[in-house]
């Protein structure tokens, strides 16, 4: 959690120019945001309403879902005739991340507010909250609605056990699970993802009012195989790793020791952790395909090369190799993920790539009272 942040600023290899994809993941749960939204509103509207994103980086994307929101709430207000409420934004990050790339952008955003929903529309209050989604970071019962995407894949450490002292690592010459991990791989992968996903529950069900709403999208799976589906990515940058190795530009015991902190989990896993927690009921809960061979921009259609997931990658996993391998690996960065890209042409032209997204939305049930 110290060392993950997503590329930062604007320039080429930015996560802010390379987000594509989430953002096309952001538009998939639209449906889902609005309805939670409207859901939150249907009984009462509040005279202040907590709404956070959890794990919002920077760039386009991190405003993006909270202006949705903000129109949700404004054409509800408008067609009840009242006064839209009081909005508290909370834009939640790890401390790394970009928050001034984001706040540099607030005056033109409430400049935009301002001029579409007119006079009526009561003030807007954005924060940026730095620290981790797996912990408290708000007061308790201050939020109605929460959102994160594209975030919740990312665990708060590698499983522990992988790397013991003195020992060989378990997963040697592999980044996350694969075809020819140990077994105890996976479930240490499965078990860290379990414990993770149950305190941030726990986190956002003190931080939630009662019949608030959260909607969640991640990277998941289908298959019963952790190593199958989108487990292919971490499997070239491993191969691509590996060749660079056997050429002497990165340390060979370095990829051995790398493990990258992500799980993707099936619907049933997700399921079975919130059934657990207990605070939530499951309004929706899917993994569903989406296609990676064109990514909708706009109007714009984009055909999903190797260059363009190289980048991608790029931009969310260099922090994560810079601390690994140290700062020399910044000189074979750019050869890196030219291999890369390669190999993911390669990969795409012979195989159907699959990338499974999760989608949950959950409404915080009622607080038991205690006698
Ligand atoms: C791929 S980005 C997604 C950003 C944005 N939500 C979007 O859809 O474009 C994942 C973000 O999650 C953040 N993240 C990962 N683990 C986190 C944690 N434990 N607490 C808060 N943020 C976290 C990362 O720093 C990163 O900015």
């Amino acid at each position: 959690m110290t060392v993950l942040h997503m590329n930062k600023g604007a320039g080429e290899t930015s996560y802010a120019k390379n987000s594509t994809l989430q953002s096309k993941i952001i538009s998939v749960a639209k449906p889902f945001v609005e309805e939670a939204i409207l859901g939150v509103l249907c009984s009462d509207i509040p005279e202040s309403l907590g709404i956070a994103d959890l794990g919002c980086s920077s760039g386009p994307n991190a405003l993006s879902v909270i202006s949705e929101a903000i129109d949700i709430v404004h054409a509800k207000c408008v067609r009840m005739s009242r006064l839209s409420p009081e909005i508290r934004v909370y834009l939640n990050d790890l401390p790394s991340n970009d928050f001034n790339n984001i706040f540099l952008s607030l005056p033109e955003f409430h400049k935009k507010l301002k001029v579409d929903k007119g006079a009526g529309f009561r003030p807007c209050f954005v924060s940026g909250v730095p620290g981790s989604f797996y912990g408290r970071l708000f007061p308790s019962k201050s939020l109605h609605f929460v959102h994160s995407s594209s975030s919740l894949h990312w665990l708060s450490q590698v499983p522990s056990g992988l790397n013991s002292e003195g020992g060989p690592p378990l997963n040697k010459g592999k980044l996350y699970i694969s075809k020819t991990s140990p077994e105890c791989v996976a479930r240490a992968y499965a078990d860290q993802f379990k414990r993770d996903f149950s305190r941030f529950l726990g986190s956002r069900s003190a931080e939630m009012v009662t019949a608030g709403r959260m909607v969640l999208t991640l990277m998941g799976r289908i298959s019963n195989d952790p190593s199958s589906e989108s487990a292919f990515l971490w499997e070239l940058l491993s191969l691509a790793l590996l060749a660079m190795a056997s050429e002497g530009l990165v340390e060979e015991t370095k990829v051995d020791s790398f493990d990258a902190p992500y799980y993707a989990p099936s619907a049933e896993e997700l399921k079975c952790e919130i059934t657990n927690e207990g605070s939530f009921a499951i309004d929706y809960l899917e993994t569903f395909e989406a296609s990676w061979d064109y990514f909708g921009c706009g109007e714009e259609y984009v055909q999903f090369s190797g260059v363009r997931v190289a980048k991608m990658v790029r931009a969310v996993v260099e922090s994560m190799l810079e601390s690994h391998f140290g700062g020399g690996i910044l000189v074979v960065m750019d050869e890196l993920f030219r291999r890369y890209a390669e190999m993911v042409d390669d990969y795409l032209s012979k195989n159907r790539a699959k990338n499974i997204l999760a989608v949950v939305s959950l409404i915080r049930k009622d607080a038991p009272r205690s006698l």
